[in-house]
């Protein structure tokens, strides 16, 4: 790419257009702020590849009790988000039809007994069922499911509707896309002036959102504290179709997380008669090479749940890579270190559920105003990385 020598201006110039790049672009620009965008790969990476599961309940980790609480308050956020995207732009695919978690062995079960304990303590809404049960609610699964948990408020969205929602929603609000990497984010007197990008040029602005999910960290001319720590953890995901227009059979009718042997996959039916089926977590550094291992175990766990799944076509596998934190908690706020500089980065298992809350904080953040209050304990600054020696990571 050839520089040609120009500089432009913004009021916010956003490294990143994935789910949460985009979704603080539109929001900045519908507070009537300018902005400027720079991916080298738009609406891809870890949001594309995503199955677009909203479920705090079903995807609650023990200790992680902060996190819960924002994500509980994310998912009340997306009614409205879905709404006011698909009138701004287009349908995002958004679907209200619960989470199913399914135990298929006496291990499995006495896992998922210790979960149901917990998410009561927690007050969560969640209601236990035997395995006829579960089977009434969801006639495709195995009669091998011992038991299972209801979680009526995990829902879904269709992750790619969504990009594609969130791209023409910013282009109509007049959002600048660059589809160009920032090489650097641009310092004076300690405070943002903008973006250095690949081609040489600069976007000039006194604010930068640092949205680059798992690459956020490897940014340029900002000093090591500033840096957020997040790395990347890759996960393997297919999606299965009809195939040659035939159905399949009962397939699933709402999202189901099976625990099999102790192992974890989730299954996340679209309205098109699509299903997708995730997924692996790895630390594999940048790889997003596709296993056949990990597309064996994925299958195998799906169709001991879910064996209508067999006949269904295997349309695409793939890996993205999560932007993972020490404490699988999100980096969001504006940065301790440099004036200017907001982070929106380390969303881990939970960006596309934590895009709407974060674009409004981010919002907020710029606009000089106060954080949602569940974000108080996900500021940066509460871990920072050493300085990156120079054969790290890949771009
Ligand atoms: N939230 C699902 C995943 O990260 O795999």
């Amino acid at each position: 790419m050839h520089s040609t020598g120009e500089s432009r201006r913004a009021d916010v110039v956003v490294v990143g257009a994935g789910v949460i790049g985009l979704s603080v672009a539109w929001r900045a620009a519908r507070a009537g702020m300018s902005v400027v965008v720079a991916d080298p790969e738009p609406a891809r990476g870890a949001s594309w590849v995503a199955a677009g599961m909203l479920a705090p309940v079903t995807e609650v980790q023990y200790g992680e009790e902060a996190l819960l609480t924002l994500t509980l308050a994310a998912a009340r956020r997306w009614d409205a988000f879905a709404t006011e995207l698909a009138a701004a732009a287009a349908p995002v695919g958004y679907r209200r039809t619960g989470t199913l978690l399914v135990a298929m062995d006496e291990g499995d079960r006495a896992w998922t007994e210790a979960l149901y304990a917990y998410e009561r303590e927690l007050g969560l809404e969640v209601q236990w069922l035997t395995g006829r049960h579960a089977r009434a609610m969801e006639p495709a699964l195995s009669p091998g499911v011992r038991c299972g948990l209801w979680a009526p408020g995990d829902h879904q969205v269709h992750n790619r509707q969504l990009l594609g929602s969130l791209l023409a929603a910013t282009g109509s609000s007049g959002v600048v896309l660059l589809e160009e990497a920032v090489d650097a984010v641009e310092l004076a007197a300690g405070a943002v002036s903008g973006v250095r990008l690949a081609s040489g040029d600069c976007v000039r602005s006194p604010a930068v959102v640092l949205a680059a999910g798992c690459r956020s960290a490897l940014i340029g001319g900002l000093p090591a504290g500033a840096l957020p720590a997040v790395r990347p953890v890759k996960g393997q995901i297919l999606r299965l179709g009809p195939r040659g227009g035939v159905s399949p059979g009962p397939g699933p009718t709402r999202s189901v997380r099976a625990i099999v042997e102790g192992a974890s996959v989730y299954v996340v039916p679209r309205e098109d008669g699509t299903v997708v089926v995730g997924a692996t977590v790895e630390e594999q550094g940048f790889d997003t090479s596709v296993t056949a291992g990990a597309v064996y175990e994925l299958l195998r766990d799906a169709r001991r749940a879910l064996p209508a799944l067999s006949e269904m076509a295997l349309e695409e596998a793939v890996a993205g890579l999560r932007p993972g934190s020490p404490d699988n908690g999100p980096v969001v706020g504006p940065s301790p270190d440099v004036e200017g500089l907001v982070l929106a980065t380390g969303h881990y298992r939970n960006g596309i559920l934590l895009a709407p809350l974060t674009a409004d904080a981010v919002v907020s953040a710029i606009e000089g105003r106060p954080q949602p209050p569940e974000l108080e304990p996900f500021g940066p600054g509460r871990f920072t990385v050493p300085a990156r020696p120079a054969s790290f990571g890949a771009q």
